[in-house]
């Protein structure tokens, strides 16, 4: 039995987890929400690394294989220490600037992230890499996540907070919009909504969760049912093994897991 550990600053990194599902259908998934530290985006990156340790320490005590950091925001702050601290793979995850700057027409790509992930050296370095001759244009997000983490993905408050945030961007001619936070794919189609159908929107989840199967055939080995679930990859029915904790409340939790993850969850409380 093959076991992913999955953890993010709360409910965001579920729509990581709902590629690592598709893509895994028999592996085991513990997804672990640090509700009660959320958010990540305005806090210092050593605090965020701490409790990344914190929670990967978790998930190997119950059995993790590899783990993936569904976060941009402390893959940016902790993705380093996490792999000096731990020898099993640790798949993090950055904004999706390579695809952007291959789809953009306009040459403008607007970014969506949280200041965390914009001010990191990380981000800077990705720049570096490959945007090229595209212009980048960044705007941090503050509130986005709490609407999301508060259930609120098409209420009128979110729509401001995705005007304001989006605006700026397109009136730089931005024709390409990348969701650098794994919270806002939930809010994909209100975003969609608000900018049209011209505007190209890229995120990593999909690409994160091939990177893993990647890395698990490279290290962890040829389990069985691993090789089961990438012959049958996008074919096989979920298998619902799934084990979702929070640092935070329990029953809020698993009320606003419910309705992203799209079945009932039983949240746990982090010991
Ligand atoms: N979902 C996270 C990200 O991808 C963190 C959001 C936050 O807690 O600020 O950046």
């Amino acid at each position: 039995m093959t076991i992913i550990g999955v953890f993010d600053s709360g409910v965001g990194g579920l729509s990581v987890l709902q590629h690592i599902r598709r893509s895994l259908p028999d592996a085991r998934l513990i997804y672990l929400a640090d509700s009660a530290h959320v958010p990540y985006g305005d806090k210092s990156a050593h605090y965020i690394e701490q409790r990344a340790i914190t929670l990967t320490r978790f998930l190997i005590e119950q059995g993790a294989d590899a783990i993936v950091i569904a976060c941009n925001t402390a893959t940016a702050a902790a993705a380093t220490s996490l792999r000096q601290h731990f020898s099993c793979p640790v798949i993090g995850m950055e904004p999706a600037v390579k695809p952007a700057v291959l789809a953009t027409k306009s040459g403008v790509v607007g970014v969506l992230a949280t200041i965390g992930t914009l001010e990191s050296a990380r981000f800077a370095a990705l720049l570096e890499r490959y945007a090229g001759d595209v212009d980048i244009v960044t705007q941090g997000c503050p509130g986005l996540v709490e609407q999301v983490e508060a259930g609120d993905l098409h209420g009128i408050r979110t729509r401001d907070l995705i005007e304001r945030y989006t605006a700026p961007l397109l009136s730089r001619g931005a024709d390409t919009l990348i969701l650098g936070c794994t919270h806002y794919p939930f809010l994909a189609s209100l975003i969609r909504d608000i900018v049209g159908t011209g505007v190209t929107i890229v995120d990593t989840g999909e690409a994160v969760a091939r990177q893993l199967q990647r890395r698990l055939l490279d290290e962890v080995g040829l389990k069985s049912d691993l090789q089961l679930d990438i012959c049958r990859s996008g074919f096989s029915p979920a298998t619902n093994d799934e084990l979702f904790y929070t640092s935070g409340d329990e029953t809020q939790a698993s009320d606003i897991m419910s309705t992203l993850w799209g079945s009932v969850v039983n949240a746990l409380q982090l010991p």
